[in-house]
């Protein structure tokens, strides 16, 4: 953008009236532009607050199909599913990953029937189901690649049995979207698309997750042997390169807010759909502001999840996806 030399230009001008500043907007926000992360749990007809994160909930299996079609009315595409695991499924074989059976493929099944839809995104990693917290599994004090990637291809399999739409590998072990990919294939999964958390952090901004999966008293030590390090950007361009020629079909950048360069160098670079997760400690942090009046939420939600559109986003996971929409709806 070139200006004429003042008083010529003016850029005021465009700034004078709604009307104006309506018409040289240059990022839209809408609905369509969220995918809405949800926490499942056992029990009956019940939901339990997350502490660490106001305004958001556990609900139990059978209560997820309300909140998918109360997504569908408010033009939320799609739900992304993590299950709060009961301590006593959690073992060292993380066996519960791939039952057929366990809360995040019953939830998928249940959203399906009831909303059919909403487009159902998972989480792939083992932190939900490892007695040690870590997204793989742990031999000797290490975090181990291969056989974890064995494990993670089983728990994709199960979740695209149950009926899932959008694979989301989060675990960060190398070359698991190729043997994803490749199981999908083999097994009559063709056209089941796979979301890959290719820039992912080892962030502090995830702490409030895992206490809403029940996580943060398993985990013993960090996540920075597999996680990228804060400090890198093209290794992070390098992964996201990796995990397209593996065959994923979208990207994500994660953590978002402090990550924006990272969206922006994305989608540069590849123009591939790139989407940000807005996580747990960028939504406490923005919540526990508001609840002290320091800052108005409603504007500063907004405006946070128009920085990812503007960063060239295509979309955002965001805990505010019902709020937020609810905001587009009454302008
Ligand atoms: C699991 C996973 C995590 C998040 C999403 N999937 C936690 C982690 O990697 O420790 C974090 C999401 C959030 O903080 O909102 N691997």
């Amino acid at each position: 953008m070139t200006y004429a030399p003042f008083p010529y230009a003016r850029p005021r001008r465009l700034r004078r009236t709604a009307a104006l500043r309506a018409m040289v907007s240059e990022a839209t926000l809408t609905p369509a532009d969220f995918i809405w992360p949800v926490f499942v749990m056992a029990g009956k007809d019940a939901e339990e607050p997350v502490s660490s994160m106001p305004g958001v909930v556990r609900r139990t299996v059978d209560r997820i199909g309300a909140a998918a079609r109360e997504a569908h009315a408010l033009g939320i595409p799609a739900m992304c599913i993590f299950p709060y695991t009961d301590p006593t499924l959690k073992t060292e074989d993380c066996a519960e990953a791939w039952n057929p059976d366990n809360l995040s493929n019953r939830a998928i099944r249940e959203i399906k029937n009831a909303c059919p839809e909403i487009a159902v995104m998972t989480d792939i990693a083992l932190d939900p189901y490892n007695i040690n917290g870590h997204d793989g599994y742990v031999e000797d004090g290490e975090i181990v690649n291969d056989r974890t990637v064995e494990a993670l291809v089983k728990m994709g399999l199960a979740q695209a049995e149950a009926g899932a739409d959008i694979l989301g590998p989060s675990d960060m072990m190398d070359g698991r979207i190729g043997a994803l990919r490749e199981a999908l294939e083999d097994e009559g999964h063709s056209d089941i698309a796979i979301l890959s958390y290719a820039a992912k952090y080892a962030s502090a901004f995830y702490g409030p997750f895992r206490d809403a999966v029940g996580a943060s008293g398993a985990l013993t030590g960090d996540k920075k042997t597999y996680q990228i390090d804060p400090a890198n950007g093209n290794e992070a361009m390098a992964m996201i390169a990796r995990d397209l020629s593996e065959g994923a079909d979208m990207i994500m950048v994660k953590p978002g807010m402090p990550y924006l360069d990272i969206c922006r160098r994305a989608k540069d670079d590849f123009g591939v759909p790139t989407f940000a997760y807005q996580v747990s400690g960028e939504y406490a942090m923005q919540q526990a502001a508001a609840l002290n009046g320091w800052i108005d939420g409603d504007k500063v939600m907004l405006e946070s999840l128009i920085g990812f559109k503007r960063a060239g986003c295509d979309g955002v996971l965001t805990y505010f996806a019902p709020a937020a929409a609810r905001l587009l709806a009454n302008g």
